[in-house]
């Protein structure tokens, strides 16, 4: 069984292609959070979690949602792969609230740019990280379904303690927020396809109307909305202005 988390596609595209190759059923965190249930694995049945990073920590909506699994197990091997734009720290040595037997980080295009000095990465880069972490994936897809255990092969970064536990516990505390989204009304052309991306429901609205945010601290700052947006009319403050839009096709 995997379990997946993905707002702008990356991830999914992996845990589509990890669950292609072990033929392990793929469960969508979002959805699973909103109807718990209590999962029973096969006997050494494989137990995969795949998210991506979010400010060098393992997202909040991942953590909680391993913390309250109802799951029986036996014998299981169990793994994580997480995407990143660069470098995830020690989000998966001190964030994980699970043992996991191996682990893995591959790298694709950023999606953040909700800091000033941060932007989508450059069309080639997008293409050249895709290219590599499609040859890695070979590599660990074959791992995973082996079973193969103590496999850490993550990319910590520089600093990794330092943006594990300082930077990220601000980015957390501080930086997850929708306030700062607006949108420029001139540009809106109502077509709902903010609110229908958005995997928290965090956005009122839908065709024919205007989206507002619903500050009720849903939103994961996933930048969905502002990346699927066809009109660019969506901005995070004043930081995401002439900024790029991305998301996995
Ligand atoms: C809120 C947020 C925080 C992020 N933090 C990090 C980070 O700490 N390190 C990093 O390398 N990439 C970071 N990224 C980039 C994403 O991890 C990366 O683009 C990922 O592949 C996106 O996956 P998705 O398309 O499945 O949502 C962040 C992206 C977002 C939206
Ligand atoms: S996706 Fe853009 S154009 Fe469409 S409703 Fe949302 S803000 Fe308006
Ligand atoms: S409101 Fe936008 S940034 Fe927040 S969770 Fe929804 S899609 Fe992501």
């Amino acid at each position: 069984m995997i379990f997946y988390f993905s707002a702008t596609g990356n991830t999914q595209w992996i845990a589509q292609r990890i669950a292609s190759s072990t033929q392990d059923h793929l469960v969508s965190i979002v959805e699973a959070s909103n109807a718990p249930t209590h999962y029973e694995l096969k006997e050494g049945e494989r137990l995969g979690f795949i998210f991506p990073i979010h400010g060098w920590r393992v997202p909040t909506l991942v953590r909680h949602f391993i913390e309250h699994l109802d799951i029986n197990s036996k014998g299981h091997f169990t793994y994580a792969v997480c995407t990143c734009g660069d470098d995830i720290g020690l989000a998966l040595d001190n964030f994980m609230p699970i043992h996991v037997d191996s682990a893995y980080s591959l790298r694709m295009p950023n999606t953040y740019v909700g800091l000033p000095f941060m932007d989508v990465d450059p069309k080639e880069l997008q293409i050249l990280k895709k290219s590599q972490t499609e040859q890695r994936l070979h590599v660990i897809m074959e791992e995973i379904y082996d079973k193969k255990k103590d496999i850490f092969r993550l990319d910590r970064g520089r600093f990794a303690s330092l943006k594990t536990h300082i930077i990220g516990g601000f980015f957390e505390k501080y930086l997850i927020s929708d306030k700062p989204f607006h949108v420029d009304a001139t540009k809106c052309v109502k077509c709902g396809i903010c609110a229908n991306v958005c995997p928290v429901g965090d956005i009122l609205g839908g065709f024919g109307k205007m989206p507002e945010w619903q500050h009720t601290g849903e939103c994961l700052t996933c930048f969905n909305c502002y990346h699927h947006c066809p009109h660019h009319a969506i901005e995070f403050g004043n930081r995401t202005k002439n900024k790029g839009q991305y998301y996995f096709k």
